[in-house]
């Protein structure tokens, strides 16, 4: 929590195109709090945030790191919402087998499934021996989720939070993501990854499947409220410094919205590498 204040408090002061100096005037305090606040030293005084948020232009709840209410109507949310039974169905993709077979599930490895949807692949993960935490930005996806874990008899973590304004800040051994990517935005992808890998345990593993734009292939017919794709190969250029097990392109047919249409995606499996365990 106090590492995900922190993020905020500086990612939110540069946004609102203010130095530690300008905030700190702001709310009368020394810059030298702020700078403290923003390194996760020390947080505000709580009688302080309100304040705080406002000066920064955002909600308390999104200062700490909980999404807002208005996102509620997204596609998904819809889809998720309306489905006869799972949108997604509740068979694991694919991909869950590779990260088995990449890093097998002994002593409770911690995994994050991040845009976990109804939650098939968390589920998978959990039943399989993984310690399992999971987010979505989506209510009812959230709470199929729990409903399917339940229905296993498993325990998963799972909670909503907006990909854009979570920041992770405790470690896990796999993370992985399908199909979220392009919700970053696009100004955010850096800090998001950085984020993303120094909580990533040594010899642990990245999963990410990402949508990218080829010339060739339109736009989705969902009509999801924000949609970044990568460029092709891009997703790649991410983990150009841990160890790339694996890297696809597929094209592939869709029919997730009644209305046939193809996909162009990216996957990565990597690890971050640990010379001790050659
Ligand atoms: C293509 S679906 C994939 C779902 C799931 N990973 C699966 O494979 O079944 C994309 C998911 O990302 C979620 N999503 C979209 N924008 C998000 C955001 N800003 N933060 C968190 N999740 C988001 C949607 O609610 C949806 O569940």
């Amino acid at each position: 929590m106090r590492d995900i204040l922190a993020g905020n408090i500086s990612r939110y002061r540069k946004e609102a195109k203010l130095t530690q100096d300008a905030l700190a005037e702001k709310l009368s305090i020394s810059y030298q709090a702020v700078s403290k606040w923003e390194t996760g030293q020390t947080i505000p005084d709580t009688m302080l945030l309100p304040i705080l948020a406002q000066t920064l232009n955002i909600s308390v709840d999104k200062l700490l790191g909980y999404p807002v209410g208005q996102e509620n109507d997204t596609y998904y949310e819809k889809a998720y919402k309306n489905a006869d039974g799972y949108y997604w169905g509740v068979n694991p993709s694919s991909m869950c087998l590779k990260v088995i077979s990449l890093l097998p599930p002994e002593n409770r490895l911690k995994i994050l499934d991040i845009g976990c949807g109804e939650g098939k692949d968390a589920v998978f993960f959990a039943r399989s021996g993984y310690d399992v935490s999971a987010f979505d930005l989506s209510d009812s996806g959230i709470e199929k989720t729990k409903r399917l874990a339940e229905k296993a008899g498993v325990h998963i973590n799972a909670f909503k939070a907006d990909i854009n304004d979570y920041r992770l800040d405790s470690h896990y051994d796999i993370l992985y993501q399908v199909g979220v990517f392009h919700a970053i935005k696009p100004e955010l992808r850096n800090e998001i990854m950085d984020n993303y890998k120094s909580h990533v345990n040594k010899n642990g593993i990245a999963a990410f499947f990402s949508f990218v734009e080829k010339p060739f292939i339109g736009m989705p017919p969902e009509e999801e409220e924000f949609f970044y794709p990568l460029k092709s190969g891009q997703l790649f250029t991410y983990f150009h410094d841990w160890k790339i097990e694996l890297c696809e392109e597929y094209i592939f047919d869709c029919n997730s919205s009644g209305i046939p249409h193809r996909h162009a995606y990216n996957m990565v499996y990597a690890r971050n590498f640990d010379e001790s365990f050659l």
